[in-house]
């Protein structure tokens, strides 16, 4: 019952993560696109109202004319709308569906003995610290050197080398899938940190002060519109990272692989170059950025060279009866998956004690052994090729029973 309700927990947290994440995403992709095809108004009334920049666009049969100003308007005329519950919601659900599928599970999903041997607990606290001693990193090393000269290279080669010593240093201590979830959520929560510590904060300020009827410094208000938009941009390149880091858990080859966090940093980096080909894209239809095409060639080479790094060795043919017989097959399942698939533990829901059993789940046990590969999770008993292509040559053959 309680695997039943985790069950249901897992799926409706999935759903609205990836709602709030399309939410969250997609306004930060309009506001780069925004901020980037805003062109300097030459009309009087404009310039004098403040504006700073304008664009026109037309979408679902209206016309739309968003202005921005620097650092803020004289007046706000209506309702004031804030983007901040996209973010919010996002890491909300993200951390709830983190505990409900690694942290309650810690000791199938968080640990892998063969990768490292320690107790849930441990491993716990120790995801725990990933998401704050990254936050903690990143934020120190955009107030150091965020604003210098050429702050924001520096930051980016920074960021590059914490990124990859995390994701060794994951791939070190957890199973794959679990290192490469993390990586995508402590990455994901200086997103939401950046939201929650700075650039709302920052707009408030501004809001106050407006609001107030007081006169303020303007000079003095404007490095919160500069860090807020240093800070949304960062989180702009670091989307394409995260999303791809959380996608990699249904693809088992990406995290079982060899040299795994290398290849979960290229996917990564390649993801980062090509978010920067999209936001150098639309300053340059203006003439304002240079041709973006370079970074998105880089990153398109970078996956090439992994797809063909990571092409599986050629397997050395062996024979397999064209009728494979169950008890074969039995006996594979009963070394490598009847310990978590038995009377004592049903993973999932699955049983896999008898042929029966088997023939009944024939598809999945398919799927999840010769196709994905996910199963035996973590390869935790060292199942073997042969013993794959065995099972999949008994499907292939009709799965039969006797
Ligand atoms: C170390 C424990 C363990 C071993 C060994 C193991 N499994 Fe699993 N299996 C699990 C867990 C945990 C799940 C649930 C996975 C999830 O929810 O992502 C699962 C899920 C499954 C599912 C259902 C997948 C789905 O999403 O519906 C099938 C089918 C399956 N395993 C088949 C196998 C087969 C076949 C083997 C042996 C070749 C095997 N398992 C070995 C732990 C194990």
């Amino acid at each position: 019952m309680e695997a039943y309700l985790l069950d249901w927990a897992n799926l409706l947290l999935r759903w609205l993560h990836v709602i709030t994440a399309i939410a969250w995403i997609g306004s930060s992709f309009y506001f780069v696109f925004l901020d980037n095809n805003l062109l300097k108004p030459t009309s009087p009334d404009l310039l004098d109202k403040g504006v700073d920049g304008a664009m026109w666009a037309v979408h679902g049969g209206g016309f739309y004319n968003p202005q921005k100003y620097m650092v803020a308007p004289q007046k706000i005329h209506s309702k004031l709308h804030w983007f901040y519950w996209e973010s919010y919601s996002t890491w909300l659900s993200g951390f709830a569906l983190f505990t409900v599928l690694y942290l309650f599970n810690a000791g199938t999903f968080l640990i892998d003995k063969t990768v490292f041997d320690w107790s849930p607990t441990a491993a716990i606290l120790t995801s725990l610290a990933f998401l704050v001693a990254f936050w903690f990193v990143y934020d120190a090393v955009c107030r150091v050197f965020g604003f210098k000269k050429n702050g924001e290279a520096i930051v980016a080669g920074l960021m590059i080398v914490v990124v990859a010593f995390a994701s060794w240093l994951a791939c070190e201590l957890f199973a794959g899938r679990a290192a490469f979830l993390l990586v995508g959520a402590m990455i994901a929560t200086a997103m939401s940190a950046n939201v929650f510590f700075w650039i709302i904060p920052g707009q408030k300020t501004v809001v106050a002060a407006m609001t107030s009827g007081q006169p303020y410094d303007a000079d003095a208000l404007a490095i919160h519109g500069k860090r807020g938009k240093q800070r949304s941009v960062h989180n702009t390149y670091f989307t394409l990272p995260v999303i791809i880091a959380m996608l990699s858990n249904h693809y088992g080859f990406l995290y079982t692989a060899e040299h795994n966090w290398v290849v979960l940093f290229v996917l990564m980096l390649a993801g980062a170059l090509i978010r920067q080909f999209f936001v150098q894209r639309h300053g340059w239809h203006h003439g304002r950025a240079k041709n973006p095409w370079p970074f998105a060639a880089l990153g398109l080479m970078m996956l090439v060279a992994l797809i063909a790094w990571m092409r599986p060795a050629p397997i050395a043919p062996v024979a397999l009866p064209a009728v494979v017989d169950v008890a074969q097959v039995v006996q594979v399942v009963e070394q490598h998956c009847v310990m978590c698939h038995g009377a004592a533990v049903q993973s999932k829901g699955v049983r896999l004690d008898s042929p029966q059993a088997l023939q009944q789940h024939a598809q999945a046990v398919y799927q999840q052994s010769v196709v994905t590969r996910q199963m035996p999770m973590n390869n935790s008993t060292g199942i073997t090729e042969q013993e794959r292509a065995l099972i999949g040559q008994w499907f292939n053959s009709g799965a039969a029973v006797r």
